[in-house]
């Protein structure tokens, strides 16, 4: 079985589901090479609208793979270039929900920071405890975490390892929705099949401005919010979508 399963449970939307629940869903480089495959066809997949990213009620992923890594040295973690494959998800244009139950851990919790939503279930807990192992993490948690929960809240999690839960993860503006355990797939795919239905190009447009200016000045995102909202007026949606409205009828989005 692979460790990585792609299902489609709607129309426009893909659901990968991580596989190793023996091992809490540890990221081993199958996993993570894997993923990253299925992410570049998904994203080069046109019937794909929007994508759920899961792994299991125990699980969403339990971090790095700690028994694959005991062997690695430095110079491994060089060679692996696993930014690489790190790369194929934050490459996605497509809006990525994670669904989480259970433990989101180090590299589990990178994982979900990569993705632009976050739905977790109210026993689950996401944490950074790479320092209890001795290490730190290594695939974006001191950035992207700071980046959204700021410096001090960042640093208690990095330096103690001690993780927060879901509500907490609410409250620090990680997760976006605090779901029951047993709603989290179906709020997310819920979630999901709306923004399937949305007209793709503004889509992809808005996620772009938002990811990107991130890390830019206001002005400069700013700026690219306006191009962008502008080059949308160039869309055959545009003008369905505004048309749809004025005659008080569902529109009907070409992806054009
Ligand atoms: N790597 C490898 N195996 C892992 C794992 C991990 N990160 N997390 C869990 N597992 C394995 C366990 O070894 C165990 O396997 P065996 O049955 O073969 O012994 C199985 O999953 C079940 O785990 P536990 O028996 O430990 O389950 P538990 O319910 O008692 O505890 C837990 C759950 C608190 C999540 C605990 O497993 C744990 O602390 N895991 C490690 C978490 C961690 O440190 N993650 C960070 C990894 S480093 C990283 O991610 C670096 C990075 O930034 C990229």
């Amino acid at each position: 079985m692979s460790e990585v399963l792609l299902e489609r449970p709607s129309e426009g939307v893909a659901l990968l589901r991580l596989n190793r629940p023996e091992q809490l869903n540890a990221l081993n480089g199958a996993l993570r090479k894997l993923l990253s495959e299925q992410f570049t066809a998904l994203t080069a997949d046109d019937s794909v609208r929007a994508i759920i990213l899961t792994g299991n009620d125990k699980a969403f992923a339990a971090g790095a793979d700690l028994k694959e890594m005991v062997h690695f040295s430095s110079v491994d973690h060089l060679l692996r270039k696993q930014h690489l494959l790190w790369r194929a998800i934050t490459q996605c244009h497509k809006p990525i929900i994670a669904a989480i139950n259970g433990y989101a851990l180090g590299g589990g919790m990178e994982l979900a920071m990569h993705c632009d939503i976050i739905i977790a279930g109210e026993s689950a807990q996401l944490g950074q405890p790479e320092i209890r192992v001795g290490i730190m993490p290594g695939a974006g948690g001191t950035q992207r975490l700071t980046r959204v929960a700021g410096k001090f809240k960042t640093m208690k999690m990095v330096l103690t390892g001690k993780p927060v839960s879901a509500r907490e993860a609410y409250d620090m503006g990680i997760v976006a929705e605090v779901v029951p355990d047993a709603e989290v797939q179906e709020v997310a795919l819920k979630m999901a099949n709306t923004i399937a239905g949305m007209p793709p190009i503004s889509v992809s447009l808005i996620k772009e401005a938002v990811v990107a200016g991130q890390d830019a000045s206001l002005e400069t995102g700013l700026m690219l919010e306006r191009r962008a909202f502008e080059l949308l007026f160039a869309t055959e949606d545009s003008k369905e979508g505004i048309k749809a409205f004025i005659e008080k009828r569902k529109p009907s989005y070409k992806g054009r």
